[in-house]
């Protein structure tokens, strides 16, 4: 079980009060969806189901809705009735799309989950084999851009160019749009909680307690960067 993994799970019942931001990206992904019937949608790193609640609250409908997550902790959260699928699996593995009920789908959605893809081309060229149609939303490395900076650490996630590059690959037709999101906090201490519980961090190299105290003195803002890549594909 990779680090990332392993953090999202430990904190699976906590999370929904940490996911200002996850919430807000999910939303905006899910405005962006034509609103019509799709008789099956996958959702890629579905956590304990933002996407899915969206996409019932605005007025899109489906047969089927395969929520496919690492963590069983955060599928358990996740929304159930007889239409929704729980898939637990790693979209890091090769041969991940055999654990899916279906072999294609009408509509592929993610929210900020696929920053954490060990290995883009092997994902999205399932993802593509998978369904034409994409939806996404994906976190960048500009994300945490001046704590990064403070603490002199790389992003632990992809940059936009080497994600758009690596999304034209598979959907030539692909539009992207970035977004940036500010969240302030009446503390640094504040902060540095919910970097630490938001799961967003995840993968980062750890600090030590005063590396950490070190930087939480030295952070010059009060408030945390996140930049978010918008992809809209659709293969014909
Ligand atoms: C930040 S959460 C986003 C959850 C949800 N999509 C949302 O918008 O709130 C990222 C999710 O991706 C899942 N995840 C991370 N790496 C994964 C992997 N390799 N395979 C499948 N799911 C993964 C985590 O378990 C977590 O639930």
């Amino acid at each position: 079980m990779s680090t990332v993994i392993k953090e999202f799970s430990r904190f699976a019942h906590q999370y929904d009060k940490h996911n200002e931001i996850q919430a807000r990206v999910a939303k905006r992904l899910v405005e962006k969806v034509p609103k019509k019937h799709y008789s099956s949608i996958l959702d890629m790193g579905s956590g304990s189901g933002e996407v899915c609640k969206n996409v019932m609250h605005q007025g899109i409908s489906f047969d089927l809705f395969s929520a496919f997550d690492s963590s069983e902790n955060m599928l358990s959260l996740h929304p159930q009735n007889k239409n929704i699928k729980k898939i637990c699996g790693n979209f890091n593995n090769e041969g991940f799309s055999t654990l899916l009920d279906q072999k294609t789908y009408d509509l592929i959605l993610s929210s900020s989950a696929l920053q954490w893809s060990e290995n883009l081309d092997l994902t999205l060229s399932c993802m593509s084999a998978l369904s034409k149609r994409l939806y996404a939303a994906i976190f960048t490395s500009n994300t945490f851009k001046t704590l990064h900076e403070t603490a002199n650490i790389d992003s632990p996630i992809y940059n936009a160019e080497e994600l758009e590059r690596s999304i034209l690959k598979y959907y030539p037709n692909a539009h992207f749009e970035l977004h940036r999101y500010t969240l302030y906090f009446d503390s640094t201490r504040e902060m540095f909680r919910y970097i630490k519980k938001s799961g967003v961090s995840s993968g980062e190299k750890k600090l030590s307690f005063k590396e950490t105290k070190r930087l939480m003195e030295k952070y010059p803002l009060d408030y945390l960067e996140f930049e978010v890549l918008f992809v809209e594909a659709k293969n014909v």
